[in-house]
């Protein structure tokens, strides 16, 4: 078996987690439209299965940038892999910072005024939103690379290590 076979599944996996993670997070982030009616609930719940499920996809992204190591002539795939890694620590710093300054969904809207309540801050969703992005396109770039990887593997054993 070659050593890029137990890669594949990791980094569909690392794709696939990504994905739902960014689902999670548009689920606290779209409770905020709706001041009284459920919002802070439904923020609440989001913020909580994001923030669980992203040690799963840090996780995910440890073990496989830790099996690309292991591998031999691999910088098509280890490059994308370490960038991979570092968006993540990047995103968790964001995230972090984002969950600190996120707005009371019952606040958003001042009474007042009618206008949306913002600060400074609260714009680092912004970011965070545009790297869960790019962490996304990535993995899948680092995905499709170990596909091709195994795929030319098998039909050509000695060339691939
Ligand atoms: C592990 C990788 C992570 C990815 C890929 C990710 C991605 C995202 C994305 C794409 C959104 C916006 C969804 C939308 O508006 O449609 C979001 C929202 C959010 N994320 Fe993350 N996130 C990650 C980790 C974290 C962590 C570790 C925290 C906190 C410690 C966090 C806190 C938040 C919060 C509070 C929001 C809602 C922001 C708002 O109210 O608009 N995220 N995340």
């Amino acid at each position: 078996m070659s050593r890029i076979t137990p890669i594949c599944p990791l980094a569909l996996f690392a794709v696939i987690s990504i994905y739902v993670q960014i689902v999670l997070g548009a689920l606290a982030s779209h409770a905020r439209p709706d001041p009284g009616g459920g919002g802070e609930v439904l923020q609440d719940a989001g913020n909580i299965v994001h923030i669980i499920w992203a040690f799963a996809v840090f996780t995910g992204i440890v073990l496989l940038t830790g099996k690309i190591l292991g591998l031999r002539k691999a910088e098509r795939l280890l490059h994308p892999a370490l960038g991979l890694l570092l968006l993540l620590f990047m995103q968790v710093f964001l995230g972090f910072f984002t969950f600190i300054n996120q707005p009371d969904p019952a606040k958003v809207v001042d009474e007042a005024s009618g206008f949306p309540v913002t600060g400074t801050f609260v714009n680092l969703r912004i970011p965070h939103q545009a790297l869960g992005v790019l962490i996304l396109m990535l993995s899948l770039r680092v995905c499709a690379r170990a596909y091709r990887i195994r795929a030319l593997s098998l039909a050509e054993p000695e060339a691939v290590a």
